[in-house]
């Protein structure tokens, strides 16, 4: 069995996880959710490649990686999300190569304040899951091992 490559890529402030408003984002830990993805990826035959970084450019270094590698994506970009035209040319790069990229969220920000109501990434994703918490990394494991 070929075993496909993810990148689950989180950016600024996830490494907060845990203690960073736990009312919106949860109880949980990064590094429980890097546990919780690494199980499931295994179950579902897919190896994961789970990192974290508050900086821009690594956060496009690793993307850029992810398409020399052949490997999609799985991306919680956070505040970048709304933002970052830099990490959507990434992005884009991803998607036109023929990879998927899948834009995760545990919160829902349709639902929050006007500025998290814009993702520049989305147009250039193959498709978005928010709004359920860790459940939303799983989904999208689950959703490229379809
Ligand atoms: C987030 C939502 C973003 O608006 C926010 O900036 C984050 C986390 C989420 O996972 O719900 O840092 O991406």
């Amino acid at each position: 069995m070929t075993v496909s490559i993810v990148y689950v890529l989180n950016g600024p402030n996830l490494n907060r996880l845990g203690s960073r408003e736990p009312e919106i984002y949860g109880s949980q830990t990064l590094e429980n959710i890097a546990d919780a993805v690494s199980r499931e990826g295994e179950s579902l035959g897919l190896a994961v490649d789970f990192r974290q970084t508050s900086d821009e450019a690594e956060l496009i270094g690793w993307i850029h990686e992810a398409v020399d590698r052949g490997a999609d994506v799985v991306l919680n970009p956070a505040a970048f999300t709304h933002y970052s035209y830099a990490v959507r040319d990434a992005c884009a790069l991803v998607t036109a190569s023929g990879a998927r990229l899948i834009e995760i969220h545990l919160s829902n920000p349709a639902a929050r304040e006007e500025f998290r109501r814009t993702s520049v990434i989305a147009g250039v994703a193959t498709g978005t899951i928010a709004g359920f918490g860790s459940g939303s990394y799983l989904l999208a494991l689950r959703a490229l091992a379809r």
